[in-house]
């Protein structure tokens, strides 16, 4: 009877496994604070999607950890750089198999650890930062993503990266808007996955949003969909449930949610201590996601959920 009645349901199909690919290494990198998840190699990357893509999951977003980093992150859109490699590398073993999204952001790539370049003030340059993601998401269009995924929060970032994808070519791909994302304590287990620490103890307070405000998201939202956002993201999800249900009211846009790192290892840290049935609270967190409105839910579950549901 439950079965029968229940309004919500959490499907392969509403997943997005993020993966994270480093350069110049041979095997595998574990990561700590991230239970089961790891850094890839080039070979490795290309199994785990292979093996994604049998098991039903409709897409997975990357996340490159470049073996040098500077102050402008020109990793970011070297044709051969880490994440423009892995993404060709993909393509050739998934075919159309798969949606390919990638992660369009700076901090994986800059010296700094900031989403953007930062002045000699201390200050991220807005403007002559969205110039570097429109750079940075034509190479990863011209490397083979289906969709880019800005994710520094600048101002004006999704309307540079439309023209410049436009302009190129590339009016096919995608763009899946970080619209509302937080300035979370919630990202720490990531930073350790993508080798970032901010410089100078600093935080990103002055791009990403006051988790006081939700009211605020949605004007961000309004703006990246008049930008030309395809689909729009709230990051993170559990905290920000009621963002993503007023969002869902308000756009008619696919609406994804971004069960980020934090929310994952909490899961882990407690479930390996015995304190919680970790297996129980990932069906119950991830449901809850959904029954709040999301569409698509970003999740390092995402591998567990869909061997859990396949046949
Ligand atoms: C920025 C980015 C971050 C995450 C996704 N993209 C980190 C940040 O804003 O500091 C966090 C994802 C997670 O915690 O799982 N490129």
């Amino acid at each position: 009877m439950r079965r029968l009645v229940a309004e919500t349901r959490l499907g392969v199909d509403d997943l997005v496994a993020p993966l994270f690919v480093r350069e110049g290494i041979d095997e595998p990198q574990p990561i700590v604070s991230l239970p089961g998840v790891v850094q890839h190699t080039r070979e490795s990357v290309r199994k785990e999607v292979r093996e994604l893509a049998d098991l039903g999951v409709p897409a997975v977003i990357l996340f490159g950890i470049p073996t040098a980093k500077d102050p402008e992150g020109s990793e970011a859109w070297n044709p051969d750089g880490i994440v423009q490699v892995a993404l060709r590398d993909l393509r050739d073993e998934v075919g159309d198999g798969l949606v390919l999204m990638s992660d369009l952001c700076l901090d994986e790539y800059t010296d700094h650890g900031h989403c953007g370049i930062v002045t000699e003030s201390g200050e991220v340059d807005n403007d002559a930062t969205i110039d570097l993601y429109a750079q940075a998401g034509v190479a990863q269009a011209d490397a083979g993503a289906d969709v880019v995924a800005p994710s520094g929060m600048m101002d004006g970032q999704v309307m540079a990266i439309r023209d410049a994808l436009d302009d190129e070519g590339h009016e096919q791909v995608a763009i899946l808007a970080y619209a509302a994302k937080y300035a979370s304590a919630l990202y720490g287990p990531f930073r350790d996955a993508v080798d970032v620490t901010i410089r100078g103890g600093g935080d990103r307070k002055g791009y990403q949003q006051d988790w006081h405000n939700a009211r605020e998201a949605l004007e961000e939202i309004r703006f990246d969909l008049a930008e030309g956002a395809d689909m729009v993201m709230v990051k993170p999800a559990l905290a920000y449930l009621d963002v993503i249900t007023r969002a869902r009211a308000e756009v008619d846009v696919p609406l994804a949610a971004y069960h980020v790192s934090g929310e994952f290892s909490m899961i882990k840290a407690a479930a390996a201590n015995g304190w919680i049935d970790g297996d129980a609270v990932m069906w119950e967190h991830l449901t809850a996601i959904k029954r709040a409105g999301a569409d698509l839910i970003l999740t390092y579950f995402a591998r567990d959920i869909a061997e859990a549901l396949h046949p």
